[in-house]
């Protein structure tokens, strides 16, 4: 039978699996104008996914030049049937198992529509091998279609699985340029396609390099950019960004293909990097270099594969900025932006003086709380889905005061928040419910209490691991009588929130502290300080653990203007704050490398952030 051009007036493309590459490969789709359906069994990753979407899609317009073209629509499902019903193309993007993408395809072939065109984007198998379930005329319209990582590098590989029809290779290339990628098709089959095998080769001997002592990864890098590209990275750097773990899982096929030896290369992965954890930039333990370095190329400008383990970062403006209303009691957002600061964009606006946020992206869930006005009791805690739909009040207002920093203990499915001339911290479920006091300071009822700045609770963070939970009470402003105090999770028997005898002060005498984190592993807090210079407008960490050596403190970033919220990148062992004056700064985790990601005429409080990339 000759091959009929598929119809697509409004069909979409499916794209099965919505990890790392299968959601740039739909957005590159959406962006180019065509619809798209998405399927994933795991609901944190549909919805990862179609977060991903709606936050990158302006950039990959940009970049691959549609901007006037109009995105398509997109959509994400549970069930194969519903996403690949209609598709003119689908293509598959499921985990790198033989037997898994063998049964895809005879699905499909039973599934998909008769002049669906399927894709395998497998690196390391070639599509003749994954047919077995299909009939005899399916198998003419498979094929690999393999993407690089779009929109910054646009190549996509066309391979036949030797039984592809002929002609479906020229409406294919076509259909690949139209949406602005730049496709390529292997004149035969061949494991690893054509720039594949040429980059498995660099790797290669790359790590040939390495495991015999030549040289080292930053020496190689700065050759590599020197001889063939002053604005991309060089092998070692890119090998991070993709992991370590990959590297050696590609470089096994052809070490079985092709009878190599592995040892100055699978071999010398596994034993000096891998098995330490070491699996480059996704896994907080750094590769072949630290964590961190993959978001801070030059300028802050990522780099191809550099976002991978770039933080989504969503911050609130208060509202009392630049275009400051005459309802500015309702003028507060959530922004968010790229771990660069780039592409920011309201997410919810009209809020009442927001000021403490945090995620779950597996409950599908932002929660943030509204000071109102401190004076009327009026504050409250919300929540909304991640894509900013489906707003449901969990704490009313008039069951907390003025609600400040709120911590999500994810273990344990808890808010802890806490609450300034309420004096008091609170603890929830994500639905409002069981609704606790943990802490009470005072009695928010009697004047002199409440204008005691000393007992105002503002900062919150929870370490479930160790069973405790930590807050800050300032003090009057630029007092130097702020403490950072613990209490744990479990309340002692028979004792209530105002006399519980577990409250230990951990630090005293501090400027003015704010928001804090605490990282468990280091076990060390790290705090926003707005107090007066030159030690307060700060930020700081001192550790927490045993031996708590006198109490003592480290100022880690100074001069910063009202300094306030705060999140600890754990991947990249990074620190990401905000200060009122509209600020968001980067440091490492020793407050090194101080960048001003995001500058804005807002006023900005909380910030939380999320790797969703
Ligand atoms: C996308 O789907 C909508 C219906 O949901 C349809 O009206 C539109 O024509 C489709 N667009 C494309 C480019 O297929
Ligand atoms: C597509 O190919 C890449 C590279 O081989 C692989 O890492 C990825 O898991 C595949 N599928 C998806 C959904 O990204
Ligand atoms: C708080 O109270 C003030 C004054 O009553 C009112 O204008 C404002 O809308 C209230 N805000 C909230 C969050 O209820
Ligand atoms: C208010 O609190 C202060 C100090 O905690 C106490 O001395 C005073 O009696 C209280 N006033 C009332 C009206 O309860
Ligand atoms: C800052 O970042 C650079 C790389 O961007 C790194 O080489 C350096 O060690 C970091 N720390 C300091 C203190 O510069
Ligand atoms: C203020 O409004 C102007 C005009 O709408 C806009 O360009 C600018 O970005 C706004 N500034 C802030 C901080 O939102």
């Amino acid at each position: 039978m000759p091959w009929q051009t598929p119809t697509i007036d409004s069909r979409p493309v499916a794209v099965l699996g919505a990890g790392v590459l299968g959601r740039r490969i739909a957005c590159s789709w959406v962006a180019g104008g065509y619809n798209v359906t998405i399927r994933d069994p795991s609901a944190e990753q549909r919805q990862a996914a179609i977060h991903y979407i709606d936050n990158n899609l302006a950039e990959f317009s940009k970049i691959l030049d549609k901007t006037t073209t109009g995105p398509g629509k997109y959509a994400a499902f549970e069930d194969l049937d519903s996403a690949v019903k209609n598709a003119w193309f689908v293509l598959e993007a499921v985990p790198e198992k033989l037997d898994l993408k063998t049964s895809t395809f005879g699905i499909l072939a039973m599934k998909a529509p008769k002049d669906c065109i399927f894709g395998s984007n497998s690196s390391s198998y070639k599509s003749s091998l994954m047919l077995d379930n299909m009939d005899e005329e399916a198998k003419k319209r498979a094929l690999n279609v393999h993407y690089t990582m779009p929109p910054s590098n646009r190549v996509v590989e066309l391979m036949t699985s030797t039984y592809t029809h002929d002609e479906i290779f020229p409406f294919l290339v076509e259909k690949h340029r139209d949406i602005g990628l730049l496709p390529a098709v292997a004149r035969k089959e061949s494991t690893g396609f054509i720039i594949n095998r040429l980059w498995a080769a660099v790797k290669r001997e790359t790590l040939n390099i390495l495991a015999e002592g030549v040289s080292d990864p930053e020496e190689i890098d700065t050759l590599w950019i020197e001889m063939f590209g002053r604005d991309k990275a060089g092998p070692c750097a890119m090998m991070d960004a993709v992991g370590l773990d990959t590297v050696a899982f590609i470089e096994d096929h052809y070490i079985q293909e092709r009878h190599l030896d592995g040892t100055n290369t699978v071999d010398f992965l596994r034993n000096n990097y891998i098995n330490e954890g070491r699996l480059g930039a996704k896994a907080g333990n750094g590769g072949f270099y630290s964590p961190g370095s993959t978001t801070k190329s030059e300028e802050g400008k990522q780099d191809f594969h550099d976002d991978l383990a770039t933080p989504t970062l969503y911050i609130l403006d208060i509202g009392l900025g630049e275009n400051i209303t005459h309802d500015f009691q309702h003028a507060g957002r959530i922004l968010v932006t790229s771990g660069d600061g780039q592409n920011a964009r309201p997410l919810i606006t009209g809020l009442e003086a927001p000021d403490g946020i945090d995620i779950s992206i597996s409950d599908d869930r932002i929660f943030w709380t509204n000071m109102g006005i401190p004076s009327q009791n009026n504050g409250s805690v919300q929540s909304a889905r991640i894509d900013g739909s489906e707003i449901q009040t969990v704490i009313a207002k008039g069951s907390v005061h003025t609600p400040k920093q709120i911590s999500i203990d994810h273990s344990n499915k808890k808010l802890y928040f806490s609450d300034r001339e309420g004096l008091r911290v609170h603890r929830a479920n994500f639905d409002g419910s069981e609704h606790e006091i943990l802490i009470e300071t005072g009695d928010f009822r009697n004047t002199s209490d409440k204008e005691d700045q000393t007992k105002w609770c503002v900062g919150i963070t929870v370490d479930p691991k160790n069973g405790r939970f930590y807050w800050t009470q300032k003090g009057f402003s630029k007092s130097g009588k702020g403490r950072i105090l613990r209490s744990n999770i479990v309340m002692p028997p028979g004792a209530t929130a105002s006399t519980r005898s577990d409250i230990e002060t951990v630090f005293e005498n501090l400027p003015e502290p704010i928001d804090l984190e605490i990282d468990t592993e280091s076990k060390t807090i790290y705090w926003t300080d707005r107090g007066e210079y030159p030690l307060g407008n700060t930020l700081n960490r001192g550790y927490v653990g045993d031996q708590q050596n006198g109490k003592a403190y480290e100022v880690l970033s100074r001069h910063l203007h009202e300094a306030i919220g705060l999140r600890l990148d754990k991947v990249n062992k990074q620190i990401y704050f905000t200060d009122m004056g509209g600020t968001v700064y980067r440091t490492d985790a020793d407050g090194k490398n101080k960048t001003a990601i995001y500058n804005s005429d807002s006023t900005f409080t909380g910030i939380t952030l999320a790797h969703l990339n």
